[in-house]
């Protein structure tokens, strides 16, 4: 579980704990790491809650974390993947990406490849992304991923969320004869207490939050719906909330996601060198 210390992804850690799962969450403050250690021992679950701390934004980081999560699991039967924080000036990673393009989209293709081993071993296995699909604003700026000329923290998580899209396209064409699907999951507008907002933004979005947003419970509902009960056939799953998004949706087209894929590939065969 990629950002399983708070939110939705932390809704969903519970839940799988509760009802006697194995689970490993991944987040970088180790303070919220500990909450959840905690709430996983007050469920009587502590033997079978594990955190890693990593800042997700380095590819390095995510290297680690698959390492540790093959060597705590034998097989996996869910990979969630939620972590997203706001970045209102750009930041760049120490491997040259823009910091919302590293954790919303790179982070989660490190994941999704290096944990599809685990994932192949375990019981009917799904790769969720909860990310913005369905949604058609934004766009992926293929000579400039990196948003070095007219950086926005919008622009820059609608690009993020244009990509995690392709990724998810990209990922089922990869794996035609895999048994793990892939599903990308609109969870609607969600009181999930997100802290990465600077003022005046935090404030207005908590507000509206009180009185707009679902809480995490019910977000997470259909997810775990579809996870327990996925429709027939493989490869890619959309879905705003309860609502199917078609496939021919132009940001799930499948030429940009094998464009994004073999940029991306090129982009991460150079840090190698
Ligand atoms: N909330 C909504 O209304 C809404 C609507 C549509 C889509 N979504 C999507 O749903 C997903 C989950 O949203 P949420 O609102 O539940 O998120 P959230 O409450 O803000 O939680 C984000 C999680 O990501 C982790 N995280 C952030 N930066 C990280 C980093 N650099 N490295 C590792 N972990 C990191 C956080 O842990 P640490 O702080 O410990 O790092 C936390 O566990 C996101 O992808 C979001 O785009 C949300």
């Amino acid at each position: 579980m990629a950002g399983g210390t708070a939110g939705m992804g932390k809704g969903l850690a519970l839940h799988f704990l509760s009802r006697g799962d194995q689970v490993t969450v991944v987040g970088a403050d180790p303070a919220k790491g500990r909450r959840f250690l905690d709430e996983a021992a007050a469920l009587g679950a502590a033997s079978r809650a594990a955190y890693i701390q990593a800042d997700l934004t380095s590819v390095a980081a995510n290297l680690r974390v698959i390492e540790e999560v093959k060597a705590r699991h034998s097989a996996l039967d869910g990979l969630v993947l939620t972590a997203v924080r706001h970045f209102p000036q750009r930041v760049e990673t120490p491997d040259g990406f823009e910091g919302t393009f590293s954790l919303y989209y790179v982070s989660r293709l490190l994941l999704s490849y290096g944990l599809t081993g685990l994932l192949e071993k375990g019981a009917d296995p799904m790769i969720v992304s909860i990310c913005g699909v369905g949604m058609t604003k934004g766009e992926i700026h293929w000579d400039d991923l990196s948003l070095r000329q007219g950086y926005g923290s919008v622009k820059a998580m609608l690009q993020g969320g244009r990509a995690t899209d392709l990724l998810g396209v990209a990922y089922a064409a990869n794996h035609p004869g895999g048994r793990t699907r892939y599903l990308l999951h609109h969870p609607g507008f969600t009181d999930s207490g997100t802290d990465s907002l600077r003022q005046p933004a935090k404030t207005i979005i908590k507000l509206l939050a009180k009185v707009m947003a679902q809480p995490v419970g019910k977000s997470i509902q259909p997810i775990i719906e579809l996870m327990d009960e996925p429709p027939a056939g493989r490869g890619l799953l959309a879905y705003d909330r309860r609502t199917p998004v078609p496939a021919s949706t132009p940001t799930l087209d499948p030429g940009n996601a094998r464009r994004l894929y073999e940029q991306t590939r090129h982009l991460l065969a150079a840090l190698d060198q």
